[in-house]
This record gives structure tokens, C-alpha cells and sequence, in this order.
């Protein structure tokens, strides 16, 4: 059986490898959760398709110098082309104390300043992609791209009037589908202005769209898909592709045999791991909460701060505690001594727990994280975060009602990725091959 799937894998390849490969342009937001998980979708479609992945110029240095490029020199197939747009060095999201309600911390307040930072983004994007396709002029690139492209895929937020709209256009969702069912729904209801801008985007590309690519499992998103179809009003294919895992060159060199090397001498499950992503810098009173938690705990934190740490963290035991500004997140959540992930909600970070079979202690700040953390609690590998993180540290310790389930999620995952997502991605790659420059589904 094996044998015969990985023939069929073959006889698509070369099917598809003619001399004039058909081609496809992936444009990237210059976020980090979204840069990623659209290369890896880059990186696999190239296996059957000429890729072109666009993204702002500077952040292919920063791709680059995190390692995430450096299996890349070599492809005739992944063109990176850096777009010029200005977008070099906006500044990170910060929560601040006030948005944090400390006598109950599952509720956060959101801050304009994130929805205000983010369009700008978007609208630098939009001007340089506009003049990209609709000026003789020289363009804003790094490179040349090849001309002709066959499909476009791209973020629902993304400024499409400023693409060629007679190209086919596939929305990524990077994230779980309840997700941008929700959002669509809260979208309607919302009365902020700074948000109806993006809402208008998403509402208008979703409409227009020729498919859906959505880095999820359909075990997971499918009793949303019909939601979904009803409240887009567009009936295109949602392709299921996840998860989408990506992995730096750097993870295994510096110190990441050290942190390995200690992980070893920790017993099974006894580790706790933290991390709140990289995006959200978190002010240091939620830090001391979370410090006072773990006191009595082994752990890693992911942890980067601005100022000095709390003095909560003042006297860790070096042999069971470790702060550390950049951790391998992979190679840790792989580890059998991790007992638990104690993270932010982010699609990709719960999509690596899950693929090792790690439970979750969740705490959503903003966007999709609350979506998310629903989701992984529904599907029982995840408890939300509590007014006593205390007692949800120690509960998740002696429970493994979550790590019973998180083992079964993890045999779908793998199953995903190894099967049914590589079909998916050749599917994708096989609509331009059959097609090019026809909307595939209509
Ligand atoms: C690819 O790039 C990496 C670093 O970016 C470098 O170490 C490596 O030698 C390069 N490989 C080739 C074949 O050029
Ligand atoms: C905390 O906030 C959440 C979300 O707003 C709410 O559902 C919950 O009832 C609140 N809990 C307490 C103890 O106030
Ligand atoms: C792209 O091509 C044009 C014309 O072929 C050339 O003038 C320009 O220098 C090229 N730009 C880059 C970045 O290579
Ligand atoms: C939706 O897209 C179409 C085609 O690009 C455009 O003409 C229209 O103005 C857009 N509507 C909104 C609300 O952005
Ligand atoms: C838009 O794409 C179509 C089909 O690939 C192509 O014929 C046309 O020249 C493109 N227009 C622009 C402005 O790039
Ligand atoms: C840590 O352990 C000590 C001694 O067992 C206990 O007194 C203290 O309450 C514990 N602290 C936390 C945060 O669990
Ligand atoms: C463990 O957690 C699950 C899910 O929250 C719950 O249903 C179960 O009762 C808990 N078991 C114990 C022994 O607390
Ligand atoms: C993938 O599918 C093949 C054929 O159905 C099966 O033998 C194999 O075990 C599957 N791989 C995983 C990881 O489920």
C-alpha cells in the first residue's frame, strides 16, 4: 500500500515538473505567525510547482538569519522576493496593565493600538502591490518575478483590488476554521471603525474567492464548514492542509543541546513549558502572576522582557527552572519529560503541541487565541486558564484526562500530514497544471 501511494506521489511529480512549471504566488503578511506557515506552504507546493513567495524586503533577512530559509539556496523551484513597501520596523504589540483585568485574568480588553498598527501594515502592503501590478514603472521588488503567475494565494485581509483580479485567488487561512466563522460573525456586529476597514477586506475577498486553504484538519473544522459557506455566501473549496510545521535550521545547533542535554535528567512529564509567542510583550505584573505559579515547578519559559524580571524570579533553582529568550520549541515539545505547554492560544504553537501529543494550559490575549483555546478545549486536550493558576498548574499535573486525548490528536495529526494535507497540496498544485488561468471551480 505504501509502495502504491508513494508511486502515485511519483507519477504526480513528474507529471507536473514540465519544462514550463506552472506557477504560483504566495504574498505573506510581514507577521511572524503568518510569514511562517505561508513558507511552508511555499516550500511544499514547490515540490510540484514553480513558487514565488512575496514578502516585505526586510523580514527576508530576518527569515534568513532565524534560520528558516537556509534548505532553500539550492531550489530552482522557490523564488523569495523581497516587496519594498516600508513596512521594516513597526513596532510589536504590547499588552499594557490596564488591558488585563488581574481578578479575572481570562478576560482581556482589547486596544485599539493593535487594530491601528495592523492597517497600517496592511495599507504600506497594498501600495506597493498595487503599484507592483498595475505600473510600468519599476516595480518595488527585490527580484524580478516570473511572469505569468496562474494563482495567487493570499490572506483574507489582504488589499485584493490591488492584485490582477483575472488571476485565480485562493484565500489562506492560517488558523482553524471557527475561527473565521466567529470572526465573520463579530464582524457584523462590531461597531469599531479602525475594525470595519479590515472587516470590509475580509467580507469582499471572501466573496471573491476561487478556494480556501486552511491549516487545519477536517476532523477538526468540520462541522464548521457549513457555517462557514453561509455566512461567506461563497460555496469554493476549502482545502484542508494542516498542519503546516516548520522548522529552523538553527533548532538544533547553539543552545539547543544544552537545553536537550538538561531535559534529559528531568523525569517523564515533569517539565512544564511556557511561552506566550512572539508577537505580545505581556507588562511585568502578569509576569510575577505567572512567576508565583510556577515557584514550586519545574519549567522552561520562552521569556523576552523590555525591563528587569520580576523579583519573584529572583531565586530559581538552575537545575529545574530555566528562563530562556529563545527556546527550540520543537525539539522541547517533543521532549518526554514535558508534562504540559503552558501557551497563548496561537494556532501554530498548538499545532506543534498537538503533533507531539502535549497537553495544553491555555491563556488567550487577542485575535483568534480565544477561538483557539475553545477549540482545543473542546476537543479535551486543554483547560483555559482560571483566576488560580495555582490550582490549574497542579490540575493539569494530576489529570491526564488531556494527555490521554492529546495522544489520540496526535495520531490524526500525523496521519494528516503524512496522507491526507500532502494530497491536498498536490490537488492545489494539480488545479493550475490542468487549468492555468481558469478559475478552477467555476
Ligand atoms: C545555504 O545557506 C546556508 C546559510 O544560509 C549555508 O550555510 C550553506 O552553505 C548554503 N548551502 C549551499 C549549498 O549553498
Ligand atoms: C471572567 O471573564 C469571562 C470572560 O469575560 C467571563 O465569562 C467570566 O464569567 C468571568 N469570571 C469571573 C469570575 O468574573
Ligand atoms: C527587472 O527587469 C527589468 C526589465 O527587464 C530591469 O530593468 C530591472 O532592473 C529588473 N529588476 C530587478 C530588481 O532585477
Ligand atoms: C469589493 O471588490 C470589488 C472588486 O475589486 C470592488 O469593486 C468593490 O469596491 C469592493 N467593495 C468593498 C466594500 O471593498
Ligand atoms: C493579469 O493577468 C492576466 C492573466 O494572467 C494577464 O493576461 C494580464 O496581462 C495581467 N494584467 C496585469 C496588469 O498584470
Ligand atoms: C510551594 O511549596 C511550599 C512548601 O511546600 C508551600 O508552602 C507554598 O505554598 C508553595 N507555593 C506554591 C505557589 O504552590
Ligand atoms: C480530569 O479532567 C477532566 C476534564 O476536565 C474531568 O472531566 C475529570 O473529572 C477530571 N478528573 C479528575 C480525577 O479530576
Ligand atoms: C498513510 O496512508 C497509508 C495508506 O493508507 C497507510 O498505510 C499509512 O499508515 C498512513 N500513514 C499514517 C501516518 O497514518
Amino acid at each position: 500500500m505504501m509502495f502504491i501511494l508513494s508511486l502515485f506521489f511519483v507519477l504526480i511529480f513528474c507529471s507536473l515538473s514540465r519544462e514550463n512549471p506552472n506557477h504560483i504566488l504566495v504574498i505573506a503578511p510581514p507577521f511572524f505567525g503568518h510569514m511562517l506557515p505561508s513558507l511552508e506552504l511555499a516550500k511544499q507546493l514547490s515540490s510540484y510547482c514553480h513558487v514565488t513567495y512575496l514578502i516585505s524586503a526586510n523580514k527576508i533577512n530576518e527569515l534568513d538569519r532565524k534560520g528558516f530559509l537556509s534548505d532553500l539556496n539550492n531550489s530552482k523551484t522557490l523564488d523569495i522576493v523581497g516587496l519594498i513597501d516600508g513596512n521594516d520596523n513597526f513596532p510589536q504589540f504590547e499588552i499594557h496593565d490596564s488591558q488585563i483585568n488581574l481578578n479575572n485574568i481570562s478576560q482581556i480588553i482589547p486596544g485599539n493600538d493593535h487594530i491601528r498598527l495592523f492597517n497600517s501594515v496592511i495599507n504600506r502592503m497594498g501600495t506597493a502591490l498595487n503599484h507592483l501590478f498595475h505600473s510600468n514603472f519599476q516595480s518595488p521588488i527585490t527580484r524580478n518575478i516570473s511572469f505569468p503567475i496562474d494563482m495567487i494565494i493570499v490572506r483574507s485581509f489582504a488589499p485584493l483590488p490591488s492584485l490582477n483580479l483575472s488571476i485565480p485567488i485562493h484565500l489562506f487561512l492560517p488558523s482553524n476554521l471557527r475561527g473565521v466563522v466567529n470572526g465573520m460573525h463579530n464582524d457584523e456586529r462590531n461597531n469599531n471603525n479602525e475594525l470595519k476597514e479590515v472587516f470590509h477586506y475580509i467580507q469582499n475577498n471572501t466573496q471573491q474567492a476561487n478556494g480556501f486553504i486552511c491549516n487545519s484538519l477536517k476532523e477538526f473544522d468540520g462541522k464548521y464548514i457549513e457555517q462557514f459557506y453561509r455566512s461567506s455566501g461563497n460555496l469554493a473549496p476549502i482545502r484542508f492542509i494542516g498542519p503546516l510545521i516548520f522548522n529552523s535550521q538553527q533548532s538544533m545547533e547553539d543552545n539547543a543541546k544544552d537545553i536537550i542535554n538538561w531535559l534529559d535528567k528531568q523525569p517523564i512529564s515533569s517539565v512544564i513549558y511556557i511561552s506566550f509567542g512572539s508577537v505580545a510583550r505581556l507588562p511585568s505584573t502578569t509576569i510575577d502572576i505567572v512567576a508565583r505559579a510556577l515557584l514550586n515547578h519545574s519549567f522552561i519559559w520562552s521569556l523576552k522582557t523590555k525591563t528587569s524580571l520580576p523579583s519573584s524570579l529572583n531565586n530559581l533553582d538552575p537545575d529545574r527552572q530555566l528562563i530562556l529568550e529563545w527556546t527550540p520549541q520543537r525539539a522541547i515539545l517533543s521532549h518526554p519529560s514535558i508534562a504540559f505547554f503552558f501557551s497563548h492560544g496561537g494556532w501554530n504553537s498548538l499545532l506543534e503541541s498537538m503533533l507531539n501529543g502535549k497537553p495544553i494550559l491555555v491563556w488567550p490575549f487577542f485575535g483568534d487565541q480565544f477561538d483557539n483555546a475553545l477549540q482545543i478545549i473542546e476537543m479535551g486536550i486543554a483547560r483555559q486558564v482560571s483566576n488560580n493558576l495555582q490550582d490549574d498548574i497542579e490540575h493539569m499535573l494530576s489529570n491526564n484526562s488531556y494527555s490521554n486525548k492529546a495522544k489520540e490528536v496526535q495520531q490524526l495529526v500525523i496521519q494528516a500530514r503524512e496522507n491526507t494535507s500532502k494530497e491536498q497540496i498536490i490537488n492545489i498544485a494539480q488545479l493550475i497544471s490542468n487549468n492555468p488561468n481558469e478559475h478552477d471551480e467555476l
